[in-house]
Protein backbone atom coordinates (compact mmCIF):
# COMPACT_ATOMS: atom_id res chain seq x y z
CA UNK A 1 0.00 0.00 0.00
CA UNK A 2 1.04 3.43 -0.71
CA UNK A 3 0.08 6.55 1.27
CA UNK A 4 0.00 10.03 -0.55
CA UNK A 5 -0.62 12.76 1.90
CA UNK A 6 -1.20 16.65 0.46
CA UNK A 7 -0.38 19.88 2.71
CA UNK A 8 -3.23 21.91 1.10
CA UNK A 9 -4.43 25.55 1.47
CA UNK A 10 -8.07 24.17 2.84
CA UNK A 11 -7.21 21.11 3.72
CA UNK A 12 -4.62 18.27 4.04
CA UNK A 13 -5.27 15.19 1.83
CA UNK A 14 -4.47 11.60 2.71
CA UNK A 15 -5.04 8.95 -0.11
CA UNK A 16 -4.07 5.15 -0.40
CA UNK A 17 -3.73 3.15 -3.14
CA UNK A 18 -2.71 -0.84 -4.09
CA UNK A 19 -0.12 -2.54 -5.64
CA UNK A 20 -2.29 -2.14 -8.78
CA UNK A 21 -3.68 1.51 -8.11
CA UNK A 22 -7.09 0.81 -6.83
CA UNK A 23 -7.95 3.49 -3.85
CA UNK A 24 -8.48 1.67 -0.95
CA UNK A 25 -9.05 5.02 1.80
CA UNK A 26 -9.06 8.56 1.02
CA UNK A 27 -9.85 11.32 3.54
CA UNK A 28 -9.22 15.09 4.17
CA UNK A 29 -9.40 17.27 6.99
CA UNK A 30 -9.72 21.05 6.88
CA UNK A 31 -7.76 23.55 7.91
CA UNK A 32 -7.74 27.14 8.87
CA UNK A 33 -6.64 29.69 7.31
CA UNK A 34 -5.88 33.62 9.07
CA UNK A 35 -5.59 36.69 7.08
CA UNK A 36 -3.73 39.24 9.83
CA UNK A 37 -4.44 42.23 7.32
CA UNK A 38 -5.54 42.36 2.92
CA UNK A 39 -3.35 40.50 0.91
CA UNK A 40 -1.42 38.32 4.03
CA UNK A 41 -2.29 34.90 4.60
CA UNK A 42 -1.13 32.39 7.31
CA UNK A 43 -1.14 29.41 8.71
CA UNK A 44 0.43 27.43 11.90
CA UNK A 45 2.17 24.22 10.75
CA UNK A 46 1.30 22.81 13.93
CA UNK A 47 -2.36 22.67 12.41
CA UNK A 48 -1.22 20.75 9.64
CA UNK A 49 0.77 17.95 11.79
CA UNK A 50 -2.40 17.96 13.80
CA UNK A 51 -5.01 17.04 10.38
CA UNK A 52 -1.88 14.71 8.97
CA UNK A 53 -2.16 12.78 12.52
CA UNK A 54 -5.76 12.51 12.47
CA UNK A 55 -5.88 10.92 8.71
CA UNK A 56 -3.32 8.48 9.69
CA UNK A 57 -5.06 7.73 13.47
CA UNK A 58 -8.35 7.30 10.85
CA UNK A 59 -6.16 5.04 8.57
CA UNK A 60 -5.13 3.04 11.05
CA UNK A 61 -8.40 2.14 12.65
CA UNK A 62 -9.40 0.33 9.17
CA UNK A 63 -6.28 -1.99 9.58
CA UNK A 64 -4.62 -0.23 6.77
CA UNK A 65 -0.74 0.31 6.67
CA UNK A 66 1.11 1.75 3.88
CA UNK A 67 4.33 0.33 2.92
CA UNK A 68 5.91 4.16 1.98
CA UNK A 69 4.45 7.15 2.44
CA UNK A 70 4.76 9.91 -0.39
CA UNK A 71 4.34 13.94 0.37
CA UNK A 72 3.83 16.84 -1.36
CA UNK A 73 2.16 20.20 -0.54
CA UNK A 74 1.73 23.99 -0.97
CA UNK A 75 4.74 25.36 -2.33
CA UNK A 76 6.87 28.28 -1.21
CA UNK A 77 5.15 28.49 2.07
CA UNK A 78 7.89 29.83 4.74
CA UNK A 79 8.09 27.63 7.99
CA UNK A 80 10.71 29.30 10.16
CA UNK A 81 11.92 26.53 13.37
CA UNK A 82 14.36 27.08 15.93
CA UNK A 83 17.31 24.42 16.69
CA UNK A 84 14.58 22.61 19.18
CA UNK A 85 12.33 22.61 16.39
CA UNK A 86 9.62 24.79 17.61
CA UNK A 87 7.50 26.38 14.96
CA UNK A 88 9.03 30.34 15.28
CA UNK A 89 5.64 31.77 13.54
CA UNK A 90 2.58 31.10 11.23
CA UNK A 91 3.80 30.11 8.13
CA UNK A 92 3.45 32.70 5.62
CA UNK A 93 1.94 30.90 2.33
CA UNK A 94 1.94 31.18 -1.31
CA UNK A 95 -0.54 33.82 -1.98
CA UNK A 96 0.89 36.03 0.72
CA UNK A 97 1.35 39.55 -0.98
CA UNK A 98 3.38 41.20 1.83
CA UNK A 99 6.99 41.01 0.38
CA UNK A 100 6.67 42.77 -2.69
CA UNK A 101 9.40 45.43 -1.35
CA UNK A 102 11.45 42.51 -0.41
CA UNK A 103 11.57 40.84 -3.89
CA UNK A 104 13.04 44.38 -5.18
CA UNK A 105 15.73 44.39 -2.80
CA UNK A 106 16.50 40.75 -3.26
CA UNK A 107 16.31 41.27 -7.26
CA UNK A 108 18.44 44.43 -7.17
CA UNK A 109 21.25 42.94 -4.54
CA UNK A 110 21.53 40.02 -7.18
CA UNK A 111 22.24 42.57 -9.86
CA UNK A 112 18.22 42.89 -11.43
CA UNK A 113 15.74 40.70 -12.59
CA UNK A 114 17.78 39.43 -15.91
CA UNK A 115 20.80 38.12 -14.07
CA UNK A 116 18.49 36.53 -11.60
CA UNK A 117 16.52 34.74 -13.83
CA UNK A 118 19.57 33.79 -15.47
CA UNK A 119 21.37 32.17 -12.17
CA UNK A 120 18.18 30.95 -10.88
CA UNK A 121 15.32 30.17 -13.34
CA UNK A 122 13.01 32.41 -12.65
CA UNK A 123 12.05 35.81 -11.40
CA UNK A 124 12.01 36.59 -7.54
CA UNK A 125 8.29 36.82 -7.21
CA UNK A 126 6.16 37.71 -4.03
CA UNK A 127 4.69 34.46 -3.44
CA UNK A 128 8.25 32.52 -3.71
CA UNK A 129 9.92 31.42 -0.06
CA UNK A 130 13.23 34.18 -0.30
CA UNK A 131 11.49 37.56 0.03
CA UNK A 132 9.16 36.15 3.28
CA UNK A 133 12.76 35.36 4.97
CA UNK A 134 13.99 39.23 3.96
CA UNK A 135 10.28 40.32 5.25
CA UNK A 136 10.98 37.97 8.56
CA UNK A 137 14.45 39.38 9.17
CA UNK A 138 13.27 43.26 8.65
CA UNK A 139 10.36 43.01 10.42
CA UNK A 140 10.90 40.38 13.37
CA UNK A 141 14.58 39.85 13.84
CA UNK A 142 13.63 38.47 17.56
CA UNK A 143 12.34 35.94 15.83
CA UNK A 144 14.55 35.52 12.81
CA UNK A 145 17.64 35.05 15.04
CA UNK A 146 16.38 32.19 16.70
CA UNK A 147 15.68 30.22 13.03
CA UNK A 148 18.00 27.82 12.53
CA UNK A 149 16.56 26.72 9.18
CA UNK A 150 13.76 26.88 6.84
CA UNK A 151 11.32 24.81 5.76
CA UNK A 152 8.65 24.14 2.75
CA UNK A 153 5.35 22.66 4.05
CA UNK A 154 5.32 18.77 3.16
CA UNK A 155 8.91 19.00 4.73
CA UNK A 156 7.61 19.66 7.53
CA UNK A 157 5.90 17.03 7.59
CA UNK A 158 8.64 14.53 6.56
CA UNK A 159 10.20 15.88 9.42
CA UNK A 160 8.04 15.66 11.95
CA UNK A 161 6.98 12.17 10.62
CA UNK A 162 10.80 11.01 10.55
CA UNK A 163 12.84 13.28 12.03
CA UNK A 164 14.86 14.48 9.21
CA UNK A 165 15.24 17.74 7.43
CA UNK A 166 15.39 17.91 3.66
CA UNK A 167 13.74 19.06 0.58
CA UNK A 168 13.86 17.85 -2.81
CA UNK A 169 14.41 19.76 -6.07
CA UNK A 170 10.46 20.79 -7.18
CA UNK A 171 10.28 22.73 -4.07
CA UNK A 172 13.32 23.71 -3.70
CA UNK A 173 12.70 25.26 -6.81
CA UNK A 174 10.29 27.83 -5.67
CA UNK A 175 12.50 29.44 -2.96
CA UNK A 176 14.70 31.88 -4.98
CA UNK A 177 17.43 30.32 -3.48
CA UNK A 178 18.16 27.56 -5.57
CA UNK A 179 19.54 27.48 -9.04
CA UNK A 180 17.40 25.18 -11.35
CA UNK A 181 19.26 24.16 -13.83
CA UNK A 182 22.33 23.25 -11.66
CA UNK A 183 19.96 21.29 -9.43
CA UNK A 184 21.61 22.93 -6.31
CA UNK A 185 21.85 25.82 -3.99
CA UNK A 186 23.07 28.92 -5.33
CA UNK A 187 25.69 30.18 -2.95
CA UNK A 188 25.01 33.57 -4.08
CA UNK A 189 21.50 34.18 -3.35
CA UNK A 190 21.94 32.60 -0.01
CA UNK A 191 24.90 34.99 0.74
CA UNK A 192 22.21 37.95 0.47
CA UNK A 193 21.40 36.64 3.59
CA UNK A 194 24.60 36.29 4.86
CA UNK A 195 23.48 34.62 8.04
CA UNK A 196 25.51 31.23 8.65
CA UNK A 197 22.80 30.75 11.56
CA UNK A 198 20.25 29.78 8.82
CA UNK A 199 21.09 26.43 7.04
CA UNK A 200 19.40 25.54 3.83
CA UNK A 201 17.59 22.09 4.25
CA UNK A 202 20.02 19.63 2.41
CA UNK A 203 18.34 18.51 -0.94
CA UNK A 204 17.71 14.82 -1.64
CA UNK A 205 15.91 13.37 -5.10
CA UNK A 206 11.90 13.16 -5.03
CA UNK A 207 12.08 9.58 -5.14
CA UNK A 208 14.35 9.09 -1.99
CA UNK A 209 13.60 7.39 0.97
CA UNK A 210 13.88 9.88 3.77
CA UNK A 211 13.60 7.81 6.74
CA UNK A 212 11.29 5.62 8.71
CA UNK A 213 8.11 7.05 10.88
CA UNK A 214 9.30 6.97 14.14
CA UNK A 215 8.15 4.79 17.07
CA UNK A 216 6.39 7.50 18.91
CA UNK A 217 4.87 8.41 16.12
CA UNK A 218 3.68 5.16 15.02
CA UNK A 219 2.59 4.49 18.39
CA UNK A 220 0.42 7.79 18.60
CA UNK A 221 -1.11 6.94 15.15
CA UNK A 222 -1.97 3.59 16.07
CA UNK A 223 0.37 1.76 13.44
CA UNK A 224 1.62 -1.85 14.10
CA UNK A 225 4.58 -1.10 11.42
CA UNK A 226 6.78 2.38 10.46
CA UNK A 227 6.57 3.07 6.85
CA UNK A 228 8.80 4.52 5.13
CA UNK A 229 8.91 7.90 3.96
CA UNK A 230 9.97 9.39 0.52
CA UNK A 231 10.47 13.38 0.00
CA UNK A 232 8.12 13.99 -2.45
CA UNK A 233 7.51 17.03 -4.24
CA UNK A 234 5.64 20.65 -5.27
CA UNK A 235 1.93 20.01 -5.33
CA UNK A 236 1.89 21.34 -8.99
CA UNK A 237 4.61 18.89 -9.66
CA UNK A 238 2.61 15.84 -8.07
CA UNK A 239 -0.91 17.00 -9.22
CA UNK A 240 1.27 16.60 -12.80
CA UNK A 241 2.83 13.35 -12.43
CA UNK A 242 -0.80 12.26 -11.01
CA UNK A 243 -2.39 13.03 -14.39
CA UNK A 244 0.13 10.69 -15.97
CA UNK A 245 2.88 13.43 -17.07
CA UNK A 246 6.15 10.99 -16.59
CA UNK A 247 7.39 12.16 -19.97
CA UNK A 248 7.92 15.32 -21.64
CA UNK A 249 5.19 17.58 -23.82
CA UNK A 250 2.49 16.46 -21.24
CA UNK A 251 0.20 19.47 -20.48
CA UNK A 252 -1.68 19.24 -17.65
CA UNK A 253 -4.46 22.23 -16.39
CA UNK A 254 -5.42 22.47 -12.67
CA UNK A 255 -8.51 24.52 -11.55
CA UNK A 256 -7.84 24.03 -7.30
CA UNK A 257 -7.28 27.24 -5.15
CA UNK A 258 -5.07 28.54 -7.72
CA UNK A 259 -5.15 27.62 -11.21
CA UNK A 260 -1.89 26.47 -13.16
CA UNK A 261 -0.78 25.49 -16.62
CA UNK A 262 2.46 22.90 -16.91
CA UNK A 263 4.38 22.01 -19.45
CA UNK A 264 6.55 18.70 -18.80
CA UNK A 265 9.89 19.53 -20.60
CA UNK A 266 12.95 17.15 -20.76
CA UNK A 267 15.23 20.29 -21.57
CA UNK A 268 15.80 23.16 -19.11
CA UNK A 269 14.38 26.48 -20.87
CA UNK A 270 14.21 29.48 -18.82
CA UNK A 271 11.68 32.33 -19.34
CA UNK A 272 13.61 35.56 -19.92
CA UNK A 273 10.46 37.56 -19.33
CA UNK A 274 9.83 36.13 -16.29
CA UNK A 275 6.27 34.94 -16.73
CA UNK A 276 6.22 31.26 -16.78
CA UNK A 277 8.09 29.23 -13.88
CA UNK A 278 10.16 27.01 -15.06
CA UNK A 279 10.88 24.24 -11.77
CA UNK A 280 11.90 20.93 -11.65
CA UNK A 281 9.61 18.19 -11.75
CA UNK A 282 9.46 15.36 -9.53
CA UNK A 283 11.16 13.15 -12.46
CA UNK A 284 15.10 13.41 -12.12
CA UNK A 285 16.52 15.54 -15.06
CA UNK A 286 13.17 16.72 -16.05
CA UNK A 287 11.72 20.03 -15.92
CA UNK A 288 8.15 21.80 -16.38
CA UNK A 289 6.82 25.39 -17.07
CA UNK A 290 4.10 26.60 -14.78
CA UNK A 291 2.04 29.86 -15.76
CA UNK A 292 -0.04 30.38 -12.12
CA UNK A 293 -3.53 32.18 -11.81
CA UNK A 294 -3.32 32.77 -7.92
CA UNK A 295 -7.59 32.58 -7.21
CA UNK A 296 -9.30 29.81 -9.54
CA UNK A 297 -11.59 28.26 -7.53
CA UNK A 298 -10.82 31.01 -4.55
CA UNK A 299 -12.77 32.92 -6.73
CA UNK A 300 -15.74 30.66 -6.73
CA UNK A 301 -15.62 30.02 -3.18
CA UNK A 302 -15.46 34.06 -2.76
CA UNK A 303 -18.39 34.68 -4.98
CA UNK A 304 -20.24 31.41 -3.12
CA UNK A 305 -19.55 33.27 0.70
CA UNK A 306 -20.91 36.59 -0.74
CA UNK A 307 -24.31 35.26 -2.37
CA UNK A 308 -25.86 34.16 1.02
CA UNK A 309 -23.37 30.59 1.24
CA UNK A 310 -24.35 29.13 -1.57
CA UNK A 311 -22.99 25.75 -2.37
CA UNK A 312 -20.83 26.31 -5.27
CA UNK A 313 -22.48 23.21 -6.73
CA UNK A 314 -25.91 24.89 -6.85
CA UNK A 315 -24.29 28.31 -8.33
CA UNK A 316 -23.27 25.88 -11.47
CA UNK A 317 -26.04 24.23 -11.70
CA UNK A 318 -27.78 27.54 -12.17
CA UNK A 319 -25.87 28.30 -15.49
CA UNK A 320 -27.79 25.43 -17.55
CA UNK A 321 -29.25 28.33 -19.94
CA UNK A 322 -26.54 30.79 -19.91
CA UNK A 323 -24.18 31.51 -23.08
CA UNK A 324 -20.34 32.17 -23.25
CA UNK A 325 -20.12 36.23 -22.23
CA UNK A 326 -23.57 36.18 -20.85
CA UNK A 327 -25.10 39.52 -20.67
CA UNK A 328 -21.55 40.87 -21.38
CA UNK A 329 -19.96 40.60 -18.27
CA UNK A 330 -16.32 39.91 -17.51
CA UNK A 331 -14.33 39.16 -14.41
CA UNK A 332 -10.81 39.51 -13.59
CA UNK A 333 -9.70 37.05 -11.12
CA UNK A 334 -7.10 38.85 -9.68
CA UNK A 335 -8.44 38.39 -5.48
CA UNK A 336 -4.90 37.89 -4.34
CA UNK A 337 -3.07 39.72 -6.95
CA UNK A 338 -1.81 37.96 -9.91
CA UNK A 339 1.50 35.72 -11.30
CA UNK A 340 0.84 34.69 -15.00
CA UNK A 341 1.86 37.16 -16.83
CA UNK A 342 1.51 40.26 -15.14
CA UNK A 343 3.48 39.28 -12.25
CA UNK A 344 1.30 42.28 -9.96
CA UNK A 345 0.74 41.90 -6.62
CA UNK A 346 -1.28 44.99 -6.40
CA UNK A 347 -3.51 43.76 -9.02
CA UNK A 348 -7.59 43.60 -7.82
CA UNK A 349 -10.33 41.42 -8.79
CA UNK A 350 -12.69 43.12 -11.59
CA UNK A 351 -16.64 43.01 -12.62
CA UNK A 352 -16.86 44.55 -15.69
CA UNK A 353 -20.58 45.33 -17.60
CA UNK A 354 -22.48 45.28 -14.81
CA UNK A 355 -26.07 46.45 -15.26
CA UNK A 356 -29.73 46.85 -13.84
CA UNK A 357 -30.63 43.24 -15.73
CA UNK A 358 -27.35 41.10 -14.25
CA UNK A 359 -27.90 38.33 -12.32
CA UNK A 360 -26.32 36.24 -10.16
CA UNK A 361 -25.71 33.59 -12.91
CA UNK A 362 -24.20 35.71 -14.82
CA UNK A 363 -21.63 36.83 -12.52
CA UNK A 364 -21.35 33.51 -11.80
CA UNK A 365 -20.10 32.30 -15.30
CA UNK A 366 -18.26 35.69 -15.89
CA UNK A 367 -15.92 34.00 -13.03
CA UNK A 368 -16.14 30.55 -14.42
CA UNK A 369 -15.21 32.31 -17.76
CA UNK A 370 -12.30 35.07 -15.74
CA UNK A 371 -10.65 31.72 -14.49
CA UNK A 372 -10.44 30.44 -18.07
CA UNK A 373 -8.87 33.54 -19.77
CA UNK A 374 -6.47 33.34 -16.82
CA UNK A 375 -5.76 29.97 -17.44
CA UNK A 376 -5.89 31.12 -22.07
CA UNK A 377 -3.04 33.79 -20.73
CA UNK A 378 -0.67 30.97 -18.81
CA UNK A 379 -0.77 28.04 -21.85
CA UNK A 380 -0.18 31.43 -24.03
CA UNK A 381 2.65 32.89 -22.12
CA UNK A 382 4.14 28.98 -22.37
CA UNK A 383 3.56 28.84 -25.60
CA UNK A 384 5.65 31.64 -26.33
CA UNK A 385 8.85 29.88 -25.12
CA UNK A 386 8.10 25.60 -26.22
CA UNK A 387 5.11 25.14 -28.26
CA UNK A 388 2.39 23.67 -26.27
CA UNK A 389 0.00 20.31 -27.22
CA UNK A 390 -3.98 20.53 -28.62
CA UNK A 391 -4.86 18.19 -25.86
CA UNK A 392 -4.35 18.64 -22.38
CA UNK A 393 -5.26 16.37 -18.62
CA UNK A 394 -7.62 18.26 -16.40
CA UNK A 395 -7.95 18.40 -13.10
CA UNK A 396 -8.26 20.04 -9.47
CA UNK A 397 -11.70 20.47 -7.64
CA UNK A 398 -12.78 22.97 -10.40
CA UNK A 399 -12.78 19.77 -12.87
CA UNK A 400 -15.54 18.30 -11.06
CA UNK A 401 -17.47 20.83 -13.05
CA UNK A 402 -17.95 19.63 -16.67
CA UNK A 403 -19.17 22.97 -17.47
CA UNK A 404 -16.52 24.29 -15.78
CA UNK A 405 -14.38 21.97 -18.35
CA UNK A 406 -15.80 23.09 -21.84
CA UNK A 407 -15.32 26.39 -21.29
CA UNK A 408 -11.73 26.09 -20.27
CA UNK A 409 -11.26 23.96 -23.26
CA UNK A 410 -13.09 26.34 -25.59
CA UNK A 411 -11.19 29.49 -24.17
CA UNK A 412 -7.96 27.63 -24.36
CA UNK A 413 -9.18 25.48 -28.03
CA UNK A 414 -7.49 22.12 -26.65
CA UNK A 415 -9.11 18.89 -25.85
CA UNK A 416 -9.37 18.16 -22.12
CA UNK A 417 -8.49 14.63 -20.56
CA UNK A 418 -10.50 13.64 -17.32
CA UNK A 419 -8.69 11.04 -15.88
CA UNK A 420 -10.18 7.76 -13.50
CA UNK A 421 -8.48 9.18 -10.61
CA UNK A 422 -8.81 13.12 -10.11
CA UNK A 423 -7.87 13.35 -6.65
CA UNK A 424 -5.09 16.11 -7.65
CA UNK A 425 -1.71 16.57 -6.07
CA UNK A 426 -1.77 13.18 -3.25
CA UNK A 427 -2.39 10.68 -6.43
CA UNK A 428 1.18 11.97 -7.56
CA UNK A 429 2.81 11.87 -4.22
CA UNK A 430 1.43 8.62 -3.59
CA UNK A 431 2.85 7.67 -7.28
CA UNK A 432 6.32 8.61 -5.73
CA UNK A 433 6.19 6.15 -3.34
CA UNK A 434 4.73 3.23 -5.00
CA UNK A 435 7.84 4.34 -8.11
CA UNK A 436 10.68 3.92 -4.84
CA UNK A 437 9.00 0.51 -4.64
CA UNK A 438 8.97 -0.56 -8.12
CA UNK A 439 5.11 -0.30 -8.28
CA UNK A 440 2.91 0.02 -11.99
CA UNK A 441 2.37 3.44 -11.55
CA UNK A 442 2.19 4.07 -15.51
CA UNK A 443 -0.79 1.47 -15.10
CA UNK A 444 -2.68 3.45 -11.86
CA UNK A 445 -4.58 6.28 -14.07
CA UNK A 446 -6.31 6.30 -17.05
CA UNK A 447 -8.38 8.82 -19.19
CA UNK A 448 -12.30 8.56 -18.04
CA UNK A 449 -13.85 11.40 -20.31
CA UNK A 450 -12.88 13.72 -23.13
CA UNK A 451 -13.65 17.34 -23.67
CA UNK A 452 -13.67 19.13 -26.92
CA UNK A 453 -13.76 22.72 -27.23
CA UNK A 454 -17.44 23.67 -28.32
CA UNK A 455 -17.07 25.33 -31.75
CA UNK A 456 -19.82 28.11 -31.29
CA UNK A 457 -18.07 29.05 -27.80
CA UNK A 458 -14.50 29.04 -29.19
CA UNK A 459 -15.92 31.45 -31.64
CA UNK A 460 -17.27 34.15 -28.99
CA UNK A 461 -14.18 33.32 -26.81
CA UNK A 462 -11.59 34.58 -29.08
CA UNK A 463 -12.98 37.69 -28.84
CA UNK A 464 -13.26 37.41 -25.47
CA UNK A 465 -10.03 37.27 -24.40
CA UNK A 466 -9.12 40.53 -26.41
CA UNK A 467 -11.70 42.33 -24.42
CA UNK A 468 -10.14 40.73 -20.67
CA UNK A 469 -6.68 41.46 -21.97
CA UNK A 470 -7.66 45.09 -23.28
CA UNK A 471 -9.88 45.39 -19.02
CA UNK A 472 -6.72 44.89 -17.53
CA UNK A 473 -4.53 47.03 -19.54
CA UNK A 474 -6.94 49.63 -19.51
CA UNK A 475 -6.76 49.41 -15.28
CA UNK A 476 -3.26 48.51 -14.93
CA UNK A 477 -2.16 51.94 -13.96
CA UNK A 478 -4.88 51.84 -11.10
CA UNK A 479 -3.39 48.65 -9.90
CA UNK A 480 0.05 49.69 -8.81
C1 LIG B 1 2.67 27.68 -7.44
C2 LIG B 1 1.84 28.24 -6.35
C3 LIG B 1 0.58 27.55 -5.97
C4 LIG B 1 0.77 26.73 -4.73
C5 LIG B 1 -0.58 26.17 -4.28
O1 LIG B 1 3.77 28.46 -7.77
O2 LIG B 1 2.16 29.23 -5.74
O3 LIG B 1 0.08 26.77 -7.02
O4 LIG B 1 1.69 25.70 -4.96
O5 LIG B 1 -0.45 25.27 -3.27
Amino acid sequence: MYAGIDVGTTSVKLIVFDWEGNIVFRQSQELPISSPKPGWYEQNPEDWWAAVKVLLSKLAKTKIEPKIIGLTGQMHSLVLVDKAGNVLRPAILWNDQRCYLETKILTDQLGGEKVVIERLGNPILTGFTAPKLLWVKNNEPEVYKKASTFMLPKDFIAWKLTGKICTEPSDASGTSLFNVKENKWDEEALKVFSDSHIQPPQVVPSQAVVGEVVGGVTREIGFKTRPLVVAGGADNACAALGMNAFIENVMVISVGTSGTVILTNKSYVPDLTGRVHTFRHVINDMFYHMGVVLSATFSLDWFARLVNNQDVGSLIEELENTKPCHNGIFFLPYLSGERTPHKNPDARGVFFGLSGNTDRKALTRAILEGVGFALRDCRDAIQDLVSTPKVAKITGGGSRSELWIKIIASILNVKLERLTKNEGASTGAAMLAGMADGAPIEKWNQVESTFLPVEEWTKVYEEGIKYYRELYSSLKELMS
